[in-house]
């Protein structure tokens, strides 16, 4: 079949991949533990449920405005303004998940030829976008030495007359890595300068630890009229198959992506933005008792992948996914993805689903019990003693 060429370089995302696989031999009677998904063990919070349940009691199942309802803008506008991204309720477009916000600013801003900056390893939808819109995909490294921020000065050299965009994700997928302020001051000089756009995805902006604070290049002076800010409601308060992200960007351009949301989904599910309002509104207490959580299995989870010969994780500041470097097991990271789950039953993904810089990594996400955290260790720890004996 003769596909379209903006189509050809579209691959399925690992993680979904070794889901079917680990899947496939459940159903044959192995007994798997899922680390490969980024998806909260627990469920979304009461209050939410309660009020997207009322929300249909109370009729909201119909069409409504492509860019959202205003009481969820006004209310994400509000929520925005305390992590210091000032902007108006106008700026702000609700869409089913974080990810259509990802695309269509992406195909609203991208010509075929223009370069677009991409964190490699990063989430695969990044690079999926780029060649979806016709953009030349430009991968910088994130480096593991650095906390896996970006050297800057390689950063620097990839720009060139076409750049378009940049693409920042902090806290990052798969690393857990958190930019610097002083490093999104630089970008920030930099992007002035040679005057390209910036996409910031904070959808993990919520979960960081030991008190550190992920900050916003929109915040920055002169920011806010070349950046956007890709956020939503999947990670923080456990709403992944409600389908609710948003996207703050200049007015104009906001309007261009709400025709875009028109023509291409027509609006989000209006009780599924009413249970955002009530997200917004009642999920502090819940989200500050969850980062608890996740801490207390992260420092758990990496201290005892750290005891396994051969394995090394820098202790991650957010997001939940343990990037551990495997490069001194000497098998390719796709290879050993796959032996961990046949072998060890552990299903986990490889480095290079995020990029060729995820080559000697393996992601595993902590998002699960700690009972099912210790006996992955112990399942992995097997493995890579029997494999360096
Ligand atoms: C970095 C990053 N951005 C965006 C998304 C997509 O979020 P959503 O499920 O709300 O579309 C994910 C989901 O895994 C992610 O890890």
């Amino acid at each position: 079949m003769n596909f379209a060429s903006r189509i050809k370089g579209l691959g399925p995302e690992g993680a979904y991949s070794v889901m079917a696989l680990a899947s496939a031999l459940e159903k044959k009677g192995r007994d798997i533990i899922h680390l490969e998904i980024g998806q909260p063990d627990f469920g979304t919070f009461p209050e939410i449920i309660q009020a997207g349940k009322d929300a249909i009691d109370a009729g909201f199942t119909r069409y409504n405005p492509p860019e959202g309802y205003a009481d969820l803008r006004e209310t994400i506008a509000q929520y925005s303004q305390r992590r210091s991204i000032l902007a108006d309720p106008s700026q702000v477009v609700v869409a089913p998940g974080a990810k259509p916000v990802l695309l269509f600013p992406m195909l609203a801003l991208v010509e075929p030829g223009d370069e677009v900056l991409y964190p490699d390893p990063g989430f695969p939808s990044y690079r999926s976008t780029i060649e979806l819109a016709g953009g030349t995909p430009v991968p910088v490294p994130l480096i593991e030495a650095n906390s896996f921020s970006f050297d800057l000065g390689a950063l620097a050299a990839r720009i060139s007359p076409r750049t378009k965009l940049l693409i920042l994700n902090s806290p990052a997928n798969p690393t857990g890595g958190v930019i610097p302020k002083a490093d999104l001051e630089t970008i920030a000089r930099l992007a002035q300068k040679h005057d390209f756009w910036v996409m910031s995805d904070e959808i993990y902006s919520r979960l960081v630890y030991d008190n550190i604070k992920a900050e916003s290049i929109y915040a920055i002076d002169g920011m806010a009229e070349r950046t956007i800010v890709v956020d939503g409601f999947s990670k923080s308060y456990a709403m992944t198959g409600w389908r609710l992200g948003y996207a703050v960007m200049p007015e104009k351009l906001a309007r261009k992506v709400s025709l875009l949301i028109t023509h291409a989904v027509g609006c989000t599910a209006g009780f599924t933005q009413k249970a955002g309002v009530a997200a917004i509104e009642q999920g502090d207490r819940y989200i500050a008792e969850i980062i608890e959580r996740y801490q207390r299995r992260r420092n758990r989870f990496i201290h005892g992948l750290n005891q396994i010969d051969g394995l090394n994780c820098r202790l991650p500041e957010g997001a939940f996914y343990a990037f551990v470097n495997t490069s001194a097991l000497g098998i390719p990271s796709a290879k050993l993805a796959e032996r961990l789950l046949q072998e060890a039953g552990v299903a986990c993904v490889s480095g290079t689903d995020f990029g060729k810089n995820g080559e000697g990594f393996v992601r595993f996400s902590y998002a699960t019990s700690s009972g099912q955290l210790q006996s992955a260790v112990e399942r992995i720890a097997d493995f890579v003693n029997k494999l360096l004996r």
